[in-house]
């Protein structure tokens, strides 16, 4: 529900991470900002078949999967169409379930399919979560509000109870991590002792890596694989494996 946290730099670096360790990989862009389908290189306006096809105009999810530069890791690229499928839903049954019930025949093809969110609530979001078996919340400590946080697990546990998902939380990610500055030691130290070990170990630093990398369309292991930004992401995934095997 917070712009700018580093939500898509995560999904599209994990998926990297995961890919390039082999595992089958799918990315669905669910912000009509698109900001991860130009992260991962493709021209939006070029894109035949979008997520907004499948979501508005009953396109099947096979349709919109394209490949990309990273072996094993595809994506269902974005459009600013997505933007109105609050109001082009609002009329249709089950407009909640509509992506779990596209991915359902692609599910047995992948490893892991990642879902990259829109900043605000929305009938997409509560889409991407009944769709999910897991979701990861991250956090910059410099715009950290606990309030915030707190009030956002409520609201998922509202939409849990509500569309009887079972989604749960995998764990909450600092992001953007300045470790020179004071307040955001303080800040994460507050993050363990209120969420304990929901929070995960790994904290993804500042780098500037990291935001040189999206305007080449390259991940960070294809931009800089030597860089803080890029180690920062490989703890994080090896984490991430270890807590969905757990
Ligand atoms: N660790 C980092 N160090 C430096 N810059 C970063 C880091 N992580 C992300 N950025 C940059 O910060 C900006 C916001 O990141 P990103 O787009 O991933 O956030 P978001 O949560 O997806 O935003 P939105 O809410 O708009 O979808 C981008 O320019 C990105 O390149
Ligand atoms: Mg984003």
């Amino acid at each position: 529900m917070k712009g700018g946290t580093a939500k898509t730099t995560t999904a599209v670096n994990l998926a990297a991470y995961l890919a390039l360790g082999g595992l089958r990989v799918l990315l669905l862009d669910l912000d009509p900002q698109n900001f991860a389908t130009l992260c991962l290189g493709l021209d939006p306006q070029k894109v035949k078949c979008s997520l907004a096809d499948v979501l508005l105009e009953e396109r099947s999810m096979q349709d919109a999967v394209m490949s990309t530069g990273v072996p094993n890791l595809d994506i269902v690229p974005s459009d600013r169409r997505l933007a109105s499928s609050d109001v082009l839903l609002a009329d249709v049954p089950g407009r909640e379930k509509i992506l779990k019930g596209r991915i359902e025949k692609l599910r047995h093809r992948y490893d892991h399919i990642l879902i990259d969110n829109p900043p605000s609530l929305s009938l997409l979001t509560i889409n991407a979560l009944i769709a999910s078996d897991n979701y990861v919340i991250t956090v910059s400590p410099s715009f950290l509000s606990l309030v915030g946080l707190q009030s956002l697990l409520e609201t998922v546990d509202v939409i849990k109870k509500n569309m009887h998902s079972r989604v749960e939380l995998l764990g909450i990610l600092p992001t953007m991590v300045d470790l020179r500055l004071k307040i955001t030691t303080e800040i994460i130290d507050l993050l363990r002792l209120h969420f304990k070990e929901k929070v995960f170990k790994t904290v993804i630093r500042h780098n500037v890596k990291l935001l040189e990398a999206p305007s080449h369309g390259k991940t960070i292991f294809e931009y800089d694989s030597g860089s803080m930004g890029a180690l920062c992401y490989i703890y994080f995934g090896k984490e991430f494996l270890s807590r969905c095997r757990s």
